[in-house]
């Protein structure tokens, strides 16, 4: 096929079309191959089955669950006629306010790396290609098409590159996506080291290497070092980028048929020409789905706080529950971006625990909140706002002037010109409090996330931290007296006209509708439906660490009114609860559930099922304290420029910003268990209706460094019920040569049992589990010595632990 092919046809084949197909080339019979969205759901071909993926399927830390999900997206696609699934992603999740957290998995590497194996096999061996993504260090959404990741090789090694390592050398993913941003300065698309170097040399991937959309920005760059597929379209792998640099010999040929080679062997290896890729045997509304979807939502819900044993409730016993808050109704099943998978029928949390309480049971439901819009265009502003739209995108120029009475119509705002030109826009407006008290200001921008803003009260910026990331609804509680007037100035940079801007206040106590102070009084218990949803996170932009706008407050009425509140969270890792967890009882993070979200949440309240979700990721107290946080946004004064010329168009500069990894090996985890300091929840964590002890451990008490270290353990179900537990397993090098983490997670076993039972565990550790990253000999190294293996149900409560002597 490759010797059909006339130069002109090859480079055709290194570009993507119509946004989700690669090229076809009728002269040898190639058709375009179909593409999909990703691990949370087969989107893009219309509604489908949601799972509970990404960070859900993390917390679920079960490896067959993993290979199930798999094969059931790549039914999903088969019946869709999908070829390349753009998943799973697996970045890890450094920080977490990071947009995308949700998608990917969790803090650890070698977590991920276990979890990922058995999902690509199980997608693969559906006959649909995976896509391992986002290759590498896409760690934040904030300016993720521009910002380079500075970070040290060991770090890279260590942390950030073994989930797709692992993906490649045990999974055998057949593609991969590079990321947007840069590595060291190097867009990851024309990285030597990271596609050359490492992928195609040292891990020795055969299959096909594509650009995230829009990531490629050089055409002999990316072309000699290591893309295969621009997508979605060739805007620099083309005929005018690389016609001309074959024929003078600065691209070699044989680069471009190994692209293509790539492509066609994968092709024949699928099985593409030989088969329709529609395969009717799989269902399109699938039945099968649905239970692997309650099936990954019940194993995921993570139980944080269950004071008092609140939870399980007993239907029998209660006779009013009161379902409160914005994420009780409609289900929030996935955050947003292009993961967002539309699900046919999904359960919100108001029905699930309506369906299973039965109709013994009175079911009272209030949002509890107004709606977004309603605050904005209920706000009592002094006098009119005044808009002044400058003819630049820096407030600078002679601003065109209007007043508004107040800044609402938030999708239909139709002031400032539409011609297209840039513009900034400054908004300008006095407030003054009637009543003392806490008062809620928020300012949100809806246009395709991409708007950036920036709001002060009296000169000063709000809120506190500002949330660099500014393209998020922003939020802050204000302290007033009463007759207290304050100055209110916005700042919005529109990425497109009209500019959609909505601004608010409202005093807090008034946030709070009536009819939910009332059930949540007279209920015998409420469950207030807390957390982010696809507008509040999602692809494209970083999150707050705070609940959304106005939640702190809710739940603080609510509990206020009724000790026995149980909050659920929604979201992609950690957030923000200092406000009220000391006043609630029982707390449930149930992630981004997917369609069947609201039945697993319902059976986990009521002890139908026993939770058994373990954190994958640190649950942070504040986001001053992550690990991440001095060092998560752009050095200042670092920023370098990059001069970009597209083939046929004008040549553009671009400003990269440059985030220091100076937190390098210590993510999350890492860092608590080293610092000895610690989260609000710990990496691992999850409480159980039941209880597990762990005996009996053996470790060998000396190893050659080389051989495989069996370690064994007894686990316990120590309670009255029936329960699942997470056995984990760290590595502590405390005669390493070089400075490691204090621990760090080698094995893991999800182990069910029956009151009473006893299994006993095995785990076998590799070379790998004691080596680090030698940055001089630039290879995985062992130092010869003492370690230390713990046992336990966490990374901070660990109850056994044995030395063993490498050497
Ligand atoms: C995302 C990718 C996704 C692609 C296609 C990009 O914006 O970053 O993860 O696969 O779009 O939808």
């Amino acid at each position: 096929m490759l010797a059909k092919l006339t130069l002109e046809q090859k480079i055709d084949l290194l570009g993507g079309v119509n946004e989700m197909f690669t090229n076809p080339v009728p002269a040898i019979g190639l058709p375009r191959f179909k593409m999909s969205d990703a691990s949370l759901g087969v989107r893009t071909w219309g509604p489908t089955t949601a799972y509970a993926g990404g960070v859900a399927l993390a917390a679920t830390w079960d490896r067959e669950f993993a290979r199930k999900l798999g094969e059931s997206l790549g039914k999903d696609a088969r019946t869709r006629g999908v070829n390349f699934l753009l998943g799973p992603g697996v970045n890890i999740a450094r920080s977490p306010i990071a947009g995308r957290n949700f998608e990917y998995l969790s803090e650890d590497p070698f977590l991920n790396s276990a979890l990922v194996v058995p999902f690509i096999e199980g997608v693969q061996s559906q006959g649909v290609i995976a896509t391992v993504k986002h290759y590498a260090l896409n760690d934040q959404e904030f300016n993720r098409h521009n910002v380079s990741s500075d970070v040290d090789e060991r770090t890279m090694r260590e942390i950030y590159l073994p989930s797709f390592e692992a993906a490649v050398t045990k999974g055998h993913v057949d593609a991969v996506m590079n990321s947007y941003n840069l590595v060291n300065g190097v867009h990851a698309t024309q990285n030597d080291f990271l596609n050359l170097k490492v992928l195609k040399g040292e891990w020795g991937f055969q299959g096909i290497l594509m650009s995230d959309w829009d990531s490629t920005y050089d055409s002999v760059g990316a072309a000699n070092n290591g893309l295969d597929l621009e997508m979605p379209s060739p805007r620099f792998m083309n005929a005018k980028g690389l016609l001309a640099a074959v024929t003078d010999g600065t691209v070699k040929e044989s680069m471009i048929d190994d692209k293509v080679l790539r492509l066609l062997r994968a092709v024949l290896r699928y099985g593409f020409l030989d088969r329709p890729q529609f395969d009717p045997a799989d269902s399109t509304y699938s039945v099968t789905g649905r239970a692997v979807a309650l099936e990954g939502a019940l194993e995921s819900i993570t139980l944080l706080k269950n004071d008092g044993a609140l939870l399980p409730l007993d239907p029998a016993r209660i006779k009013t529950i009161a379902v409160i808050g914005p994420n009780a109704w409609p289900a929030v099943t996935g955050g947003g971006g292009s993961s967002e998978a539309q699900p046919f029928e999904p359960v919100s949390i108001l029905t699930g625990i309506a369906n299973l309480a039965g109709p013994k049971v009175q079911v009272l439901y209030s949002r509890g909140l107004p709606e977004m819009n309603d605050l904005f265009r209920d706000t009592g502003w002094d006098g009119p706002i005044k808009v002044a739209t400058y003819p630049s995108r820096d407030f600078t120029g002679t601003p065109e002037i209007a007043t508004k009475p107040s800044i609402d119509n938030f999708t239909r705002e139709r002031h400032g010109p539409r011609d297209g030109t840039a513009r900034s826009v400054r908004y300008t407006a006095s407030y003054t409090a009637v009543k003392g008290g806490k008062y809620l200001i928020l300012a949100a921008s809806q246009s395709g996330h991409s708007d950036g803003f920036k709001m002060l009260v009296d000169g000063k910026q709000i809120p506190t931290p500002p949330h660099a990331e500014d393209q998020a609804p922003q939020s802050a509680t204000l302290d007033l007296t009463a007759g207290q007037r304050i100055n209110v100035v916005v700042d919005y940079l529109p990425h497109e006209t009209p500019p959609r801007l909505g601004l608010g206040i409202a005093y807090e106590p008034d946030l709070i509708s009536a009819d939910a102070r009332i059930f949540a009084a007279d209920a015998d218990v409420v469950v207030v439906a807390a957390g982010f949803n696809s507008i509040m996170e999602g692809e494209g932009h970083d999150r707050t660490f705070a609940l959304p706008w106005g939640q702190d407050a809710l739940i603080e009425a609510v509990a206020a009114v009724n000790p026995r509140t149980i909050v659920t969270l929604t979201g992609g890792g950690g957030m923000d609860t200092r406000r009220w967890l000391a006043k609630v009882p029982a707390l449930l993070h149930a992630y981004y559930p997917g369609q069947e979200g609201g039945t697993a949440v319902a059976q986990v309240l009521f002890g139908r099922h026993n939770p058994e979700g373990k954190l994958p990721v640190s649950f942070d107290n504040n986001w001053e304290e992550s690990p991440s946080a001095p060092w998560y946004y752009p050095v200042k004064g670092a920023d370098t420029s990059l001069h970009v010329t597209e083939p046929g168009r004008e040549p553009v500069d671009y400003v990269i910003p440059h985030v220091n990894y100076g937190d390098g090996l210590l993510v999350g985890y890492r860092y608590w268990t080293t610092a000895g300091k610690h989260p609000l929840y710990p990496f691992g964590f999850g409480l159980s209706y039941t209880t597990f002890g762990f005996s009996k451990l053996e470790v060998p008490a000396s190893a050659t460094a080389s051989s495989t270290v069996s370690v064994s353990f007894n686990v316990t179900n120590t309670g009255s019920v029936a329960g699942a537990e997470v056995a984990q397993l760290y590595v502590s090098d405390p005669s390493a040569k070089a400075a490691r983490p204090e621990r760090e997670l080698k094995g893991f076993e999800k182990v069910r049992l029956a009151p009473g039972e006893t299994r006993r565990v095995t785990i076998g550790l590799d070379a790998r589990a004691f080596s680090y990253w030698d940055e001089t000999a630039h290879k995985w190294t062992i130092d010869p010595g003492k370690f230390v293996i713990h046992v336990g149900d966490s990374s901070e409560n660990t109850p056994l632990s044995a030395e063993l002597t490498l050497k």
